[in-house]
């Protein structure tokens, strides 16, 4: 065990390299993709879920599985993706915005995202929801997500549907889904 750590810790740059070398012809900032890759810096991020997601793809889009990595090849390129990601945000969500948040979330969200966030609503949708406890992104992410909807997806857009504060607030109330 210490052995292999050990060796994990003598080469810190293969995540980096692989990341470079799979990953960056798609995921990165302005990409004109449809859908589009998301970009790593604006979601905190769980290593296992890129591992999940390096093995399944996801149904629907140019993210295939990528069945050419080893089981510690997508570890280290999703270790190296966690530590690009964002961090904690200093959340300072007062009681209003959080139950307001709440409120929307559960009547309308929820039927495709899940009431914990686990992107497992009622529908079997394709490409499907992702999951906010493991996948979550940062407020300002969300809100630019929730004018624009995500073409071709069942993400449609909620610019004139929501007001400013309803999709501040929501924002705001995902973040409380992640795994700390
Ligand atoms: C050919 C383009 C392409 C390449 C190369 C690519 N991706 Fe993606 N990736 C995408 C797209 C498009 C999505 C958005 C899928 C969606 O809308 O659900 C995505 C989504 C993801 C997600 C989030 C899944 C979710 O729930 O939305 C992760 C994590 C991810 N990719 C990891 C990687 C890693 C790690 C690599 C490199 C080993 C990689 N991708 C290479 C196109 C690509
Ligand atoms: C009709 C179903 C549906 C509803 C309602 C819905 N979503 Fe989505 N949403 C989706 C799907 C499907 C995706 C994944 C799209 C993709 O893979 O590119 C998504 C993606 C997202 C993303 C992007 C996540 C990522 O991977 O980058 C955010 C943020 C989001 N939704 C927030 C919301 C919020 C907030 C609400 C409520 C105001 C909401 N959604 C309502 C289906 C829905």
């Amino acid at each position: 065990m210490f052995i292999a750590l050990f060796g994990l810790g003598e080469r810190p740059q293969i995540g980096k390299i692989i990341f470079e070398r799979e990953c960056l012809s798609c995921h990165f900032k302005g990409n004109n993709l449809k859908p589009p890759a998301p970009v790593f810096s604006e979601y905190r991020i769980k290593p296992e879920y890129v591992v999940e997601i390096l093995k399944n793809g996801v149904e629907g889009t140019s993210m295939r599985p990528f069945d050419n990595l080893t089981d510690k090849e997508k570890w280290e390129v999703a270790k190296f993706i966690s530590s690009i990601s964002a961090k904690k945000e200093t959340l300072n969500i007062d009681k209003d915005i959080v139950s307001r948040g709440r409120y929307v979330y559960e009547t309308v969200c929820s039927p495709c995202h899940g009431i914990n966030g686990d992107g497992k609503g009622l529908g079997n949708l394709i490409p499907p929801p992702p999951d906010f406890r493991r996948f979550n992104p940062v407020p300002s992410a969300t809100i630019r997500i929730l004018n624009e909807g995500i073409e071709g997806t069942n993400m449609y857009s909620f610019k004139d549907i929501l007001s400013e504060e309803d999709k501040r607030a929501v924002a705001y109330y995902i973040l409380l889904f992640y795994d700390e």
